[in-house]
């Protein structure tokens, strides 16, 4: 396990500890926590960004369009997971609660697009921005929002790096989610909230992370395909992964997998 997962694992019994007792406590905690990291990611993830990056990498165009799909389908689930986890906190009604969910909404977004900034964009191509997300990042730092293990990752970095970071908090979102799963079947502290949803939603954050995985493993550390990496090699461990990170004519089946897709709405 990395020192990134280790760390939240600890984050996450420090906050079981406190609010030991208080389980509906420590639940709208977490839906807060997630609220603000989904946001983040659904900004960080967002096509324009990742896709102006996968434009720029050595790949072949089949490659290239692997890639593209599975990581769009991604962002799609964070978006996905930041809208039913915010519907989820309105629901319950609590004016307070809804203007935490708000700040956490606005830090989230900001967070996200500051590490898409700083990940993806040299300081010579938009210095602007470059500053902007720097100021930002260092307020995160300070405010305790940045945890000390992720500072050195929110740099510009290959995108295998890219990816390897984001195996590690896709892991931690597993685990948030999965802390969120147990809070559930013990307790009805968010109304209309339902434990089916939650798993589905962990199972889309392990799925994440194997999607990062599989596209770390295809690259060198200078964003070079592997010599054993193939166009059907990769939409095959791909494919593992779940059709739906497949471009629709390689869908083996016709059966929707398990996606907190259909019930987000409801
Ligand atoms: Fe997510
Ligand atoms: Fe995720």
């Amino acid at each position: 396990m990395s020192h990134i997962y280790r760390a939240f694992e600890r984050h996450l019994t420090d906050l079981q500890i406190r609010y030991a007792g208080h389980p509906e406590r420590e639940m709208l905690r977490l839906a807060l926590l997630s609220l603000e990291r989904e946001e983040n990611v659904a900004t960080a993830y967002d096509e324009q960004v990742l896709g102006r990056r996968l434009a720029a990498l050595p790949l072949p165009d089949e490659i290239r369009k692997l890639f593209r799909t599975a990581l769009q389908r991604v962002w799609k689930d964070e978006e996905m997971h930041a809208t039913y986890i915010h519907a989820a906190l309105l629901k319950l009604g609590s004016p307070v609660v809804a203007a935490r969910a708000f700040l956490q909404q606005i830090a989230g977004e900001l967070g996200g697009w500051a590490v898409a900034v700083r990940q993806h964009r040299h300081w010579t191509e938009a210095p602007l921005s470059r500053s902007a997300a720097t100021l930002l990042t260092w307020a995160g730092w300070l405010s305790g929002r940045v945890p000390r293990e992720v500072r050195h990752h929110l740099d510009y970095c290959s995108f295998h790096d890219f990816c390897t970071y984001n195996v590690q908090t896709e892991g931690t979102a597993w685990l948030c989610w999965q802390r969120l799963t147990q809070l559930a079947e013990a307790s009805t502290a968010l109304p209309g909230v339902r434990v089916d949803d939650l798993r589905r939603i962990a199972d889309d954050e392990d799925r994440h992370r194997r999607v990062f995985s599989i596209l770390a493993e295809s690259l060198t550390d200078d964003d070079r395909l592997r010599s054993a990496v193939s166009e059907e090699n990769l939409a095959a461990r791909l494919g593992e992964v779940g059709d739906l990170f497949l471009p629709p004519k390689r869908w083996r089946s016709t059966t929707i997998e398990s996606s907190v897709a259909g019930d987000a709405a409801a």
